[in-house]
């Protein structure tokens, strides 16, 4: 695994190269993106992203709290629009949610006035899916996260693990071609988050869906990712990319996952992301923290042109 930019440089590579073909194995393309939320005085909560996400790859959005990891994750969504730059899904610019990018936040958000497979169906109700043919989805899709026989029970009487499963069987319903995943499972205890990733990683290893994957958490990322970018303290920018190359299935504990593991918190600490900054975020130790960002942004940008 190399802590050095060559992901990035891969990226670039299968983009612009002479395969014809190329652009489709691009899913997302982020050039350029900034977004500031009005107010006074208003909060620039992303500068400059540029990021190419490739078809099939489990790619991880790593920062500190307020870095704009859930932002960028909502503009990928479409709920969001960028104030800067351009996004793009399969070389179109993203307007809006669309049935082909499946969103799952860090509370599950079910309805809770509907059964467990009422809310799995809401998004091919939403598409005119007949009602036969979407019961058997929801049915089926629960039984892929492990909640057969739950389809008639509300959230209230699931565990939060469970509503985490139901969260994600209702983005899987429409078939997405990409996963959207937004700290899905901050909410849940320690044991069940680690089955969670290890169904999550089966689902993914069947389907080979493009997952963005948001986390604060190392040990997640490592485990998960084929790429983890870490964003700087806001305003987030692309600080670091990481390709994990440790071979799949994962071992937790690994020595080569730990080393990652350091020399992530290596980067985390270079950022000041392990210390609270001056307005209670976590925030670069120096005064000039653009400064340092743009130092490193620029020694990123060299180490994708030497790898
Ligand atoms: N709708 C909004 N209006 C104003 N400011 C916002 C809005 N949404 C986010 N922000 C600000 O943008 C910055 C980035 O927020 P965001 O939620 O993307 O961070 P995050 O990295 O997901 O943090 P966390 O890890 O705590 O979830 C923060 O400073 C936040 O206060
Ligand atoms: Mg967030």
């Amino acid at each position: 695994m190399t802590v050095a930019d060559s992901t990035s440089a891969r990226a670039s590579t299968s983009a612009s190269g002479s395969n014809p073909n190329a652009a489709q194995e691009i899913a997302f393309e982020v050039a350029g993106i900034g977004k500031t939320f009005p107010g006074n005085p208003p909060v620039v909560a992303l500068d400059n992203i540029d990021l190419r996400v490739e078809r099939g790859e489990f790619l991880v959005l790593l920062g500190p709290s307020g870095c704009g990891k859930s932002t960028l994750l909502e503009i990928l969504s479409g709920l969001q629009e960028p104030t800067e730059g351009t996004a793009t899904f399969n070389g179109s610019q993203i307007h809006g949610p669309s049935p082909e990018l499946g969103v799952v936040f860090q509370d599950a958000s079910l309805y809770p006035w509907r059964t467990i497979a009422h809310n799995v169906e809401l998004g091919l109700e939403l598409k005119g899916t007949p009602t036969t043919e979407r019961r058997a989805i929801a049915a089926d899709t629960l039984a892929s996260v492990g909640l057969a026989g739950f389809e008639r029970k509300y959230p209230h009487q699931l565990s939060g693990g469970m509503r985490q499963r139901a969260g994600i069987a209702r983005a899987l319903a429409t078939r997405p071609e990409v996963l959207l995943m937004d700290e899905p499972f901050g909410a849940v205890d320690h044991l069940t988050r680690i089955q969670l990733q290890h169904e999550l990683l089966s689902l993914w290893e069947r389907d080979r869906k493009t997952v963005v994957f948001v986390t604060h958490d190392v040990g997640e990322a490592v485990f998960l990712a084929d790429r983890i970018v870490v964003l700087s303290p806001r305003p987030g920018r692309v600080y670091r990319q990481i390709q994990v190359d440790a071979p799949r299935p994962r071992q937790r504990g690994d020595h080569q996952l730990l080393d990652l593991e350091a020399a992530i918190y290596g980067i985390l600490h270079e950022l000041g992301a392990d210390r609270l900054g001056t307005d209670g975020l976590a925030g670069p130790a120096s005064a000039d923290a653009s400064g340092d960002d743009r130092l490193a942004a620029d020694r990123s940008e060299r180490e994708v042109q030497n790898a």
